[in-house]
């Protein structure tokens, strides 16, 4: 089976190739390079080798925003006689910040890629695709643990396209209800790196997010943490988030196209968290003790656009594709760290 990877050099898109390859899957992997680095490509090939592994994969470096790569792709793949079946769809854009001071340009790359790439597989008859949704849909509720049918009500540009994506979803699905699989993956905080050390989060400039700023401080390129309120109504008034092994999150997605093969269609929307939520203070506890790593801290304002608490209810994802996550926090910050030490200028 071929599948087409969209952003597969990124942060998930590259643990995700790595399975896919392992579990034997044809890979194309379409990334245009803008938040990732080439190396990545390098390190999963050098991993598979280094295992020995038969495999094959093929990266083109293009915009999903471009038909015409996307048509050379779907036209080449049917020539070789090995079509693509399946689309797993992560290239976007992810910044919350960038995309309030440039909405347009969010809703041009993942809205309008997004429409172009199910134009394409339309026209080609592909009609499996899984989804790089975000719990970011969600809003800022914080009433827990959040389940699927939670209110959808995003406060940010970005958060705003995740949604206007799931509802072209709906549409289409209801246009032609026996062709289409659809699995909408919603993702809490995906955090930690392949155990090999080889693939990791390498944020680009001064890291937005809780984990990847932690490892950067015990790496000692960043000085001290801050943290972002310690009054928020929470067990010990730091914000609570649902962290995910990346691998976790990764097996997901084999997940969801192994429940392809169950179903002559579906369109689900579905949530990928690990279904505990961790404050910061426990984030920074766990790190310290798994690693031995001293984290200095500084409490600071509560910063715009948080929550106190957000984690999932996972039981759909359990019930529904036989998935649950299995690794732990300890797991998290051991291969974290691993991936920073071996790392510490990311991919340079
Ligand atoms: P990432 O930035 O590391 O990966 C995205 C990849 O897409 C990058 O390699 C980038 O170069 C590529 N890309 C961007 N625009 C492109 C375009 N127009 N054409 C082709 N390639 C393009 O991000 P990630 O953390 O791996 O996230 C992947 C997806 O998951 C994103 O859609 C993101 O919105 C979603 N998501 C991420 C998180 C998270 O916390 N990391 C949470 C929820 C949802
Ligand atoms: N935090 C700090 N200091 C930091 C960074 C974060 O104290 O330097 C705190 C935040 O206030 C929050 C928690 O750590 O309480 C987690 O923050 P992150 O930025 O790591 O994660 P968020 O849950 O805020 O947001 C992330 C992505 C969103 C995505 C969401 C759900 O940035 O785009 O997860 O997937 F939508």
């Amino acid at each position: 089976m071929r599948v087409l990877l969209t952003g597969g050099s990124g942060f998930i898109g590259s643990h995700i190739a790595i399975l896919l390859l392992e579990r034997g899957f044809d890979v194309v992997i379409l990334d245009s390079f803008v938040n990732s680095s080439p190396n990545v490509i390098i390190r999963i090939k050098k991993y598979l080798d280094n295992k020995d592994l038969n495999y094959k994969l093929e990266t083109i470096n293009g915009d999903i925003r471009d038909k015409k790569i996307l048509d050379k792709i779907f036209i080449d793949c049917i020539k070789e006689n090995k079509p693509i079946n399946t689309v797993i769809h992560l290239a976007g854009l992810k910044s919350v910040y960038e995309s309030l001071s440039n909405p347009l340009h969010y809703w041009d790359v993942n809205v309008f890629g997004t429409l172009n790439l199910l134009l394409t597989m339309k026209e080609y008859e592909c009609y499996s695709l899984v989804f790089s949704s975000s719990a970011t849909i969600y809003g800022l509720s914080d009433s827990v643990p959040m389940a699927e049918d939670h209110t959808i009500s995003p406060i940010n540009p970005y958060g705003k396209t995740k949604v206007a994506i799931e509802n072209m979803f709906y549409d289409l699905y209801n246009s032609n209800l026996n062709s289409w699989k659809i699995c909408s993956l919603r993702y809490f905080n995906p955090v930690g790196a392949h155990p090999s050390g080889l693939i990791g989060e390498d944020p680009i400039g001064i890291p937005n997010n809780l984990f990847p700023f932690i490892t950067q401080v015990a790496i000692g390129t960043q000085k001290l943490l801050n943290i972002y309120g310690d009054d928020w109504g929470t067990r010990d008034g730091t914000g609570i988030r649902d962290y995910i092994h990346i691998i976790d999150l990764a097996e997901g997605h084999l997940a969801s196209i192994d429940y392809f093969n169950s179903t002559e269609s579906c369109l689900e929307f579905i949530n990928l968290g690990s279904g505990k939520g961790y404050s910061v203070f426990q984030i920074i506890r766990q790190f310290e003790l798994s690693t031995g790593r001293k984290i200095p801290f500084s409490i600071q304002d509560r910063r715009d656009g948080d929550v106190a608490k957000s984690f999932a209810d996972i039981s759909k994802a359990k019930k529904l594709l036989g998935w649950t996550p299995k690794r732990s926090l300890e797991q998290i910050c051991l291969d974290g760290w691993n991936w920073q030490i071996k790392n510490p200028h990311g991919y340079g």
